[in-house]
């Protein structure tokens, strides 16, 4: 079972194990019958390998497929391709060169991304399968649904594996009037749209490209905007919907919806905005989006004359808030009173089936000056030898011994299970192999 298996892993390089699709050896890691010869670079545990296989946005009756067949159906007949089935291990090309990431892009480091090797890593989001889309897609757009990985923090809203829906359009340049045409097709919905860019999408933080004209500007963006607006509705008041069948009478259930447009930056879009949504009392982030660079055009074969927007939409918190998820590693439990709550086209609220107690413990150290160790390598031990079980991890202490100028942490770990009571002298097991792991391959000092 997926919830005990981490904790009986051997850390990345060390690990000699085989399990249904995948095998990891110091020398190299095998998935799918490829083998990926380790470097330098190598930084992947064997839990995350365990995740690739899961699928949750094809899975009809788990709260990720479920808003994705949503997202699909409301958008059926609308010219867009469906892609949902890529494999998440992609070339560097794809996920960052493609796009026109900077060199020094944080993205790219060890310690944001999961690299097999210095060429192949796991995709950190959707947008990496933007130019084979763009060369294969026959409609006028696409819709692309995948699970992607990030090196993380670990807490109730962060999860080293997420899923996102990325979506993509594109015309031919010169002729505005089938934009016009396209824009007055999108169904109208009564959500209340603060855009103080709508009629302004340039500004001197968010530059134009140098070879579109305003009027190409404005025309893409808006279609792009009522697009997603157009999504974000119709999910919106899905979940409405739901909760009002339910029998809830909460005052936002009769509030117009609202968003709101706030600048953004993206290598490979210009100009380019995110969305946030009011719900519930808090402004959600939820769709990262622009018009598409040339350059990824012209790399896609497309010539220089074509103009094109895309969005990505983070699926797992917007499924969080519908379906009433308190905790993100819910998604990844495969406990059945979790599973047989949800069903194909239904949003209902989750009802948490127990609470266990957390067991906290903290891990003091004075770090070693050679050795670098950035926090999101401690989650990573934490969450090889914890698993599911690492329900968060906070920095709690910091400073720098004025004498010897050695630096000291302290992080706080709350071990917990979603499933079952962990007990004393388990925890303490994994705690131990946290410490050892982080003096053998960090040389830190336990205080
Ligand atoms: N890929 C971006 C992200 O992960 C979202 C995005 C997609 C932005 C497409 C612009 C265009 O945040």
């Amino acid at each position: 079972m997926f919830k005990t298996l981490p904790l009986r892993v051997l850390p990345i390089c060390h690990a000699l194990k085989r399990f249904a699709r995948f095998q990891s050896t110091s020398k190299s890691i095998t998935v799918d019958a490829k083998s990926y010869p380790s470097d330098e670079w190598t930084n992947i545990p064997p839990f995350i390998l365990d995740l690739i296989t899961r699928k949750l946005h094809k899975n009809h009756n788990h709260p990720i497929g479920i808003l994705h067949d949503l997202i699909k159906s409301e958008m059926s007949g609308m010219g867009y391709t469906i892609y949902d089935d890529f494999h998440p291990i992609v070339t560097k090309y794809q996920n960052f060169d493609s796009l026109g990431f900077p060199e020094d892009h944080v993205g790219r480091s060890k310690s944001d991304t999961y690299y097999f090797n210095k060429n192949h890593l796991l995709r950190t989001h959707t947008s990496a399968h933007e130019q084979e889309c763009f060369i294969n897609s026959k409609t006028p757009g696409y819709l692309i649904t995948a699970d992607v990985y990030r090196r993380d923090e670990v807490d109730r809203t962060h999860y080293p594996a997420f899923h996102q829906m990325e979506g993509a359009r594109i015309w031919p340049r010169g002729d505005l009037e089938q934009i016009r045409k396209d824009i007055e097709a999108i169904p109208k919905t009564n959500i209340i749209v603060e855009d103080p860019f709508r009629d302004q999408p340039v500004t001197e933080n968010n530059p134009a490209q140098e070879h579109m004209t305003l009027e190409e500007i404005k025309l893409v963006s808006t279609h792009l905007k009522k697009t997603v607006e157009y999504v974000v509705n119709q999910v919106f008041e899905k979940a409405r919907e739901s909760a009002k069948l339910a029998g809830s009478t909460e005052q936002y259930l009769t509030e117009p919806l609202r968003v709101r447009w706030v600048e953004a930056y993206f290598p490979w879009t210009g100009p380019s905005w995110e969305i946030e949504v009011w719900w519930k009392g808090d402004w959600l982030e939820c769709c990262g989006c622009g018009v598409v660079q040339q350059q990824v055009l012209l790399n896609s074969n497309l010539g220089d004359d074509k103009l094109s927007w895309a969005f990505g939409i983070g699926l797992d918190r917007i499924a969080m808030l519908l379906f009433g998820i308190p905790d993100i590693r819910l998604f990844w439990t495969q406990d059945e009173r979790f599973h047989k709550q949800f069903q194909q086209g239904r949003i209902n609220t989750f009802v948490p089936y127990s609470k266990y107690p957390g067991v906290k413990r903290d891990v003091s150290f004075w770090l070693n000056n050679d050795v670098k160790l950035h926090c999101n390598d401690l989650m990573e031990i934490v969450r090889t030898h914890a698993g599911d079980t690492a329900e968060s991890v906070v920095l709690v202490d910091e400073f720098t011994h004025p004498k010897t100028g050695k630096q000291s942490q302290c992080y706080r770990i709350n071990y917990q299970s979603m499933d079952r009571n962990l007990t004393n002298a388990e925890i303490n097991e994994v705690h131990k192999k946290v410490e050892k792991d982080l003096v053998e391959n960090f040389k830190i000092e336990i205080r």
